[in-house]
């Protein structure tokens, strides 16, 4: 039962998760929830796309989880815009969360999902590279230095200790200026390269992370796959015609991201007659919780070419969501209001 009264809502902003949320807290929480589903902790069905194309380039995502150690039961409402930073000065991502007591369903607390989503999206991105890159990875490149490309760099700083060398790719100059800033004063011992080429950015890594939008058709044949790359998608999972190239393809969630890309590949062939190969479940070899918990294989050696994606699940960000909650109620912050009439 929360604390806050039946009918109303705590409203916690970005600026207010901002002060509670710690990059050290956000990792602990997104591991935990995975491990969690591994375990049967949590339930968090495939989430419901709702593509706003042709007429808008974005979508909007709802997605609902009920995490039992927590007792919490979520909602995260959240779009991909990918003209936004261009067209509108305004961000890619930016959504909301819904916290319910499980008990009555009621309501409770609404929260900012942007930056919720920014850590626990990097945070879920490090893991990946945690559990499926090589022993002592050197060399990492962050394809993408905008919000998710920066959350993924303060995260792996941790999840990756050995790396010394992290190479930034953007097609904004300015972009990979910032995020090498950024990341200059968290981790200072580490040397930083900016490349305007892909394939050299790549050349040589032993993690590249994908945070750039809409890439997927052409990034994975751009880049030279050698052996021990672990490549991990955060805007972009592979097609079924490039899973040859990998020995080893992990996700988070393979029901939702094989309904996710079959949804997208007929609604795109429906509406410009762009061809798809239908994605099968067996592209997978399994799911990133169940590494975690011992349940699945991970890398079977340091030769290994793999793939891993995390299409973004809802017990991440309720998990973070809640800790926001928490925290916030601790130290008195965020708005209460009355918005139902429940209990009157
Ligand atoms: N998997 C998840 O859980 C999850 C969650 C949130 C966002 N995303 C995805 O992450 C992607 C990035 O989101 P964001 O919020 O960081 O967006 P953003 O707009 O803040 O950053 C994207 C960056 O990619 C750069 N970019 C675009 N095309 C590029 C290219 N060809 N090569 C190199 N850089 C390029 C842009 O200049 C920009 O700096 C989106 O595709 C989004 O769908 C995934």
């Amino acid at each position: 039962m929360s604390a806050i009264q039946p009918g109303n809502v705590i409203v916690i902003s970005e600026h207010e998760c901002k002060e509670v949320l710690t990059p050290e807290r956000v990792l602990f929480l997104t591991e935990q929830a995975l491990a969690d589903y591994s375990n049967g902790l949590a339930v968090n069905p495939v989430k419901l796309h709702l593509p706003l194309y042709p007429e808008n380039n974005g979508w909007i995502n709802s997605m609902p989880s009920w995490l039992k150690r927590q007792n919490v039961v979520g909602n995260k409402w959240i779009n991909v815009h990918g003209d936004n930073p261009a067209k509108h000065n305004l961000p890619t991502v930016v959504g909301v969360c819904v916290l319910n007591d499980p008990a009555t369903g009621i309501p409770y607390a609404i929260v900012d999902g942007t930056y919720v989503t920014a850590m626990r999206t990097g945070a879920c991105a490090a893991i990946q590279a945690k559990y499926m890159g090589k022993k002592d990875a050197k060399i990492m490149t962050i394809v993408g230095a905008g919000v998710q490309g920066n959350t993924t760099m303060t995260m792996a700083g941790m999840t990756l200790p050995s790396i010394e060398e992290v190479r930034v790719m953007d097609i904004r100059p300015e972009a990979t200026q910032r995020l090498i800033e950024n990341a200059k004063k968290q981790y200072p011992d580490k040397k930083y390269v900016a490349y305007d080429d892909l394939a050299a950015a790549c050349a040589g890594a032993d993690i590249v992370f994908i945070a750039a939008h809409g890439m997927e058709r052409v990034l994975i044949d751009t880049i030279e796959l050698h052996k021990g790359l672990t490549v991990v998608g955060i805007g972009q999972w592979i097609i079924p015609e490039q899973r040859s190239k990998f020995d080893r393809v992990i996700f988070d969630f393979i029901d939702c991201v094989v309904h996710r890309a079959n949804q997208a590949g007929q609604y795109t062939k429906e509406l410009y007659g762009t061809p798809y190969t239908v994605m099968e479940r067996s592209i997978a070899d399994g799911e990133i919780g169940d590494v975690i918990t011992g349940k699945a294989v991970g890398r079977a050696n340091d030769d290994e070419i793999v793939f891993s994606f995390g299409v973004g699940m809802s017990i991440e960000d309720i998990a973070v969501a809640y800790e926001a909650y928490e925290k916030a109620m601790e130290r008195g912050l965020g708005t209460v209001v009355n918005l139902f009439d429940v209990g009157k």
